[in-house]
């Protein structure tokens, strides 16, 4: 198989660096030691099609990052660009929300269980912190509990003190915790009574660098009854799993009812929108939070996610996306103990987290999947991996095909 150079994109990033800061800033650039080593990965994309990512090299990827998300239904879904595309020679951002904004808001409240209302902003981080700011609203308290690898956006209080910018008095609230640690948030509640405003959590945890865990049991029913009883306000973070496990969100999928939930990549297949849900009682608490944004109420992401969640609807995409996570699984642990290796995959099948267990420094993991991307297959060696319901079952066995050479590539090495 023939592997795979970027000059252009080097050149392309070297031109990046000398006038943006970090050359591309955050997780889709190399910046933050996402892409280790450098020289296996393509800086800047050209096109985009269903399951594949075309590099400016003219390198052809099946992308299983997916955006980090966003491309559930396969990038340019057909559907979903005519009827962006038909909104857009409407009206797009303007001086009014269009109807589109209560149709989306509706369509949420009949698919979501526990939304009876929906609001409206761009990027995750927007709806957390939205989420955070309400249940201080809502409860007059000033502490919020998190878990320890969780992430939530970048806002200073998803932050730790002694990061470049953040201050004490913005971190100083917020508790950490173990997630699935039952008897940890039991103790911390006790030990600020009356004080905690919120509990925030992804359903289960996908921290990056690390194995992923799904929720112990009764970890969801524990937690829950606790904010019943404490009237603490449960946020989960359904940012990167929502409408990947469940259409009916990620709390209904574990067997709870969360009091405000946070979507946004998979919602409107990569088009620009976000969205907090909740509860009745917290609707009051949220319409309180002075909030809002530029481009919030556009028209033409909220025609693209109304259009996303009726295909995912038609196609039960959830299904779907956990029984190919599940094949691709099954052919990547193969074709690693048929050369000697041990692939440990921990998670959801639809976003599944996976490292080479026989070196626990990981750059075995790291070499493996950089041979994978230089032949075409575009993995991450800190983040868990997406599948989206374009990648087809010959995808998955070309993949396999390609992980085979990868780890004949490690083997040859050992010899
Ligand atoms: C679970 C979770 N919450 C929040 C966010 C922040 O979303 P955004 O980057 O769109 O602000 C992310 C982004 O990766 C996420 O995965």
């Amino acid at each position: 198989m023939k592997t795979y150079t970027y000059p252009k994109s080097q050149a392309m990033f070297e031109r990046a660096a000398a006038v943006i800061p970090g050359g591309i800033y955050g997780h889709l650039g190399p910046s933050n030691g996402c892409f280790i080593p450098t020289s296996a990965y393509p800086f800047f994309a050209e096109r985009a099609e269903g399951a594949y990512l075309y590099d400016i090299d003219g390198n052809r990827f099946i992308d299983y990052m997916c955006a980090y998300g966003p491309n559930v239904l396969g990038y340019h879904h057909p559907e979903v660009d005519q009827a962006a595309q038909a909104q857009r020679e409407l009206a797009d951002c303007t001086t009014l929300p269009t109807p589109l904004m209560v149709e989306l808001a509706e369509l949420l409240v009949d698919t979501v269980t526990s939304a009876d209302w929906a609001f409206f902003a761009k990027n995750g981080g927007d709806v957390t912190s939205l989420a955070i700011m309400s249940a201080r609203a809502a409860t007059g308290r000033k502490k919020i509990i998190k878990f320890k690898g969780g992430y939530h956006g970048v806002a200073p209080w998803t932050q730790s003190y002694g990061n470049p910018g953040v201050l004490l008095e913005e971190v100083d609230e917020v508790i950490t915790l173990a997630f699935n640690d039952l008897e940890a948030l039991e103790q911390t509640i006790k030990q600020y009574p009356g004080q905690i405003a919120g509990v925030i959590a992804t359903p289960y945890h996908h921290p990056a660098l690390a194995d992923n865990a799904l929720p112990v049991e009764g970890f969801w029913a524990g937690v829950r009854s606790l904010c019943t009883q404490e009237d603490i306000v449960l946020i989960i973070d359904d940012v990167r799993c929502g409408f990947r496990l469940s259409l009916q969100g990620s709390d209904a999928y574990y067997g709870f009812e969360a009091d405000l939930i946070c979507f946004c990549k998979a919602l409107a297949n990569g088009y620009n929108i976000s969205a907090l849900c909740g509860k009745q009682h917290l609707k009051g608490a949220v319409s309180s939070v002075f909030y809002t944004g530029s481009y919030w109420l556009s028209a033409v992401p909220m025609a693209a996610a109304i259009k996303t969640i009726e295909i995912l609807k038609k196609i039960d995409g959830p299904k779907l996306m956990r029984e190919r996570g599940l094949q691709l699984i099954d052919g990547l642990q193969q074709a690693a103990e048929a050369a000697g290796f041990h692939l440990h995959v921990t998670g959801e099948p639809a976003m599944w987290n996976m490292r080479l267990s026989d070196d626990e420094s990981g750059i075995l993991h790291q070499k493996w999947v950089a041979e994978c991307v230089r032949r075409g297959v575009f993995f991450t060696n800190h983040h868990n991996l997406f599948i989206n319901t374009a990648i087809t079952p010959e995808d998955v066995d070309h993949t396999i095909e390609v992980a085979r050479e990868a780890f004949a590539v490690l083997q040859a090495e050992r010899r």
